[in-house]
């Protein structure tokens, strides 16, 4: 069993659901190695203090991430910091040779993406992937596989999404995912916008051009002390794309949506594809359910519901007929993420982590994206 030293750098609301997936890593079988967290880095104590009492096996709590990186115990970092803090924290990981697992939107904006891609490029031994669970679950991980086998046909249309609500009450303190210094110009699409690109970028279908609708719905918020300040982030994001099927060549829309204020959603992911012989969709709604329907010629066109059970890429003592959550979901892109590392590559193209090259394709879609919506013109990615 092979174990591989963790720092991470932000014990925040992703921070922690690492040291989770860390902590019952025995749940899953057949690895042959293990992720272990040695080391801790928050500027706020009170995050820290779950981990230092959670996880014996941390040596090494601090304020400043340059200890971390100092330590030759740490072997790898995960990094989930704010989106200003990318491009500086994660050359600075790279450049120490630790392994890397960042967060989106890995740089606040496309000049600190390309930097951190000149960084990774200039330091090839070490391995920098993009957090994203998405594809995680049990039915994407079969609608990959349909894709890998060209189920659906001619790709007549994709559609695939990220909404919540957790923006819909006008009372809510702003933070720094509302503030576009910290946040970054891309606003929605910078926060949620990896996550609906996961499964189309993995399938090869990658957007030549977009029209984006990108709206800004509450312009105020109050601060902690309940003043009203501006708030200045694109709260919903319609991107509307035209996408290349690499393996016909047909050319097919492709929408990729991103809202924080979408009434009724709790924190809905989907994912759509219409095909000439085959349609496929999934949302987080009912995350056991995939529907699916085989159409051949003279046949009816009927949706068939299928509950999928625990049948996730990376095998776990789970009964096969429990359900599958969104914890499971972070837990397997920790797997994919160290099996790639340990094994040299992935167990499948869907059960992977993001690539870098995947994520810079994200930068110039929302870069293009900001200035369709500036100029109300169509661009090209
Ligand atoms: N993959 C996902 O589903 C998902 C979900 C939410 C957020 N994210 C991403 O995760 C990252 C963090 O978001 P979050 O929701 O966890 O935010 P958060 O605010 O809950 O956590 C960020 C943490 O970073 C710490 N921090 C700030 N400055 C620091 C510094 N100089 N040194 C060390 N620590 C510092 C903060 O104290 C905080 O604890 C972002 O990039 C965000 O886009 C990903």
């Amino acid at each position: 069993m092979k174990t591989y030293r963790f720092g991470i750098i932000g014990c925040g609301l992703m921070g922690r659901e690492f040291g989770s997936a860390v902590a019952r890593w025995c749940h899953l079988t057949d690895l042959d190695f293990r992720p272990e967290i040695v080391s801790v880095c928050d500027v706020n104590d009170e995050m820290l203090g779950w981990f230092s009492s959670n996880f014996p096996s941390i040596t090494q709590v601090t304020g400043d991430y340059h200890e971390m990186l100092a330590n030759p115990e740490v072997d790898c970092v995960y990094c989930a910091v704010p989106h200003n803090l990318h491009e500086q924290f994660y050359c600075d990981i790279i450049r120490a040779g630790k392994h890397l697992l960042g967060e989106k939107p890995f740089g606040i904006d496309k000049p600190a993406n390309d930097a951190i891609n000149a960084c990774i490029a200039r330091h090839p031994d070490v391995f920098v992937r993009c957090s994203s669970e998405f594809p995680f679950f049990p039915p994407m991980q079969r609608l990959g596989r349909m894709i890998e086998e060209q189920a659906f046909g001619t790709i007549i249309e994709v559609n695939s999404g990220f909404l919540h609500s957790s923006d819909l009450n006008p009372n809510k303190v702003i933070n720094w995912k509302r503030m576009i210094d910290v946040n970054g110009e891309y606003g929605c699409l910078g926060d949620l916008g990896l996550h609906p690109c996961h499964m189309p970028f993995k399938a090869g279908w990658y957007p030549k051009n977009v029209r984006a609708i990108l709206s800004n719905i509450m312009t105020q918020r109050p601060d902690k002390s309940g003043n009203l300040v501006p708030c200045e982030t694109w709260d919903n994001g319609t991107l509307l794309c035209e996408a290349v099927d690499p393996s016909g060549g047909n050319v097919f829309p492709l929408t990729i949506k991103t809202q924080r204020i979408a009434p009724g959603e709790t924190d809905t992911w989907y994912f759509e594809v219409r095909g000439t012989r085959a349609c496929g969709r999934w949302s987080s709604t009912n995350p056991r359910r995939i529907e699916l329907m085989f159409y051949e010629p003279g046949t009816d066109q009927g949706w068939q519901q299928i509950d999928m059970g625990w049948e996730p890429a990376f095998k776990g003592i789970t009964g096969g007929i429990f359900e599958f959550g969104f914890t499971d979901c972070i837990q397997q892109m920790w797997a994919a993420f160290l099996y790639e590392l340990h094994v040299g590559s992935s167990l499948s193209r869907f059960a992977s982590c993001v690539t870098p090259d995947e994520v810079a394709y994200t930068h110039r879609l929302f870069t293009a994206a900001l200035k369709s919506q500036a100029d109300g013109t169509t661009e090209n990615v």
